[in-house]
């Protein structure tokens, strides 16, 4: 039978560590997209429940922004799409990264590639940390990642890497993904393709995380691996519920950490 990888219960724990610190999260935004609207909504709304204060920010002028956030403030996140030519990394270049509680900042890329202390993008770092959670031995299998962004598919194989996998990055331009792909032990789906990984490209018994996150005709979410999956894998997480809520619960748990130790 799969194992269901649910994150809730990971979540919950995370956010049970979050108290006592009083932590200023600002969330900067270009932006009117709808998708990114609805998650610096959810950010907003986890953060006050646990008592975080939170101010979005909404500006033409990213950079002059960033650069003009106070003391006080204890986390930056920079939601995306930027729009215009500019990369966001670029602009997230303006995030100090003691206050970088999603990994934005390049320099946060290098550390982690160093193997120096860093936040890690909470959406790769969630990964990890479901893995462990649920007791998945990491060192010495063989992970793969479909999708090389900066923001999940690179950092997330450096946090693997560091664990002591073997890790395998693939992206559009791989042929034959399937025969890639059924090499994994780990297989993380990270495309932002809805249904890209079926049945045939996952070895029987793999542990399969779904990190995509694609809106449906009628208002649901559904990830990039198909459902006929689950009669494959060993392990598979679910979406929604999986990655999700322990991304969320890390970006809390990064700016509390954050707090403490501007406070030190
Ligand atoms: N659960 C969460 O908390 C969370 C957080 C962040 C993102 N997400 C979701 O994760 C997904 C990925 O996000 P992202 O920001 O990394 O997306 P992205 O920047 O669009 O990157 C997608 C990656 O997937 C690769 N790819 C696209 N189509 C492919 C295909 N047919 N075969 C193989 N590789 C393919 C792309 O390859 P190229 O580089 O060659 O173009 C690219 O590297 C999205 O669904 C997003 O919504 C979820």
């Amino acid at each position: 039978m799969t194992i269901s990888l649910s994150g809730t219960a990971l979540a919950a724990a995370i956010r049970a560590g979050i108290t006592g610190t009083p932590a200023r999260l600002a969330i900067v935004t270009a932006t009117t997209d709808e998708a990114t609207a609805w998650y610096v909504r959810s950010i907003s709304a986890a953060a006050a429940k646990v008592g975080i204060s939170c101010e979005v920010v909404e500006t033409k002028d990213v950079a002059g922004t960033l650069s003009e956030l106070g003391n006080d403030i204890h986390g930056i996140i920079l939601a995306t799409p930027v729009p215009g030519e500019v990369p966001a990394a670029e602009f997230a270049m303006g995030i100090p990264p003691t206050k970088d509680v999603d990994g934005a900042n390049p320099v946060s890329l290098g550390r982690l590639a160093a193997g120096l202390p860093a936040f890690a993008p909470a959406t790769a770092e969630a990964v990890v940390r479901l893995l462990e959670h649920h007791h998945i031995e990491i060192a010495g299998r063989r992970a793969m990642i479909v999708g090389r962004s900066t923001v999940v598919g690179k950092p997330l194989a450096h946090l693997l890497l560091n664990r002591h996998a073997t890790v395998t990055v693939a992206h559009s331009r791989t042929p034959d993904l399937a025969a890639v792909t059924r090499e994994a032990d780990i297989l993380i789906a990270a495309a932002g393709r809805a249904g890209l990984i079926g049945p045939d490209h996952v070895r029987p018994g793999a542990v399969v995380i779904d990190v995509g996150t694609n809106p449906t005709a009628d208002g649901g979410l559904v990830g990039d691996v198909d459902p006929a999956v689950a009669d494959r894998a060993g392990a598979l997480s679910p979406v929604p519920g999986g990655v999700g809520p322990v991304t969320t619960a890390l970006l809390l748990s990064h700016t509390v950490d954050a707090a403490r130790t501007a406070a030190h």
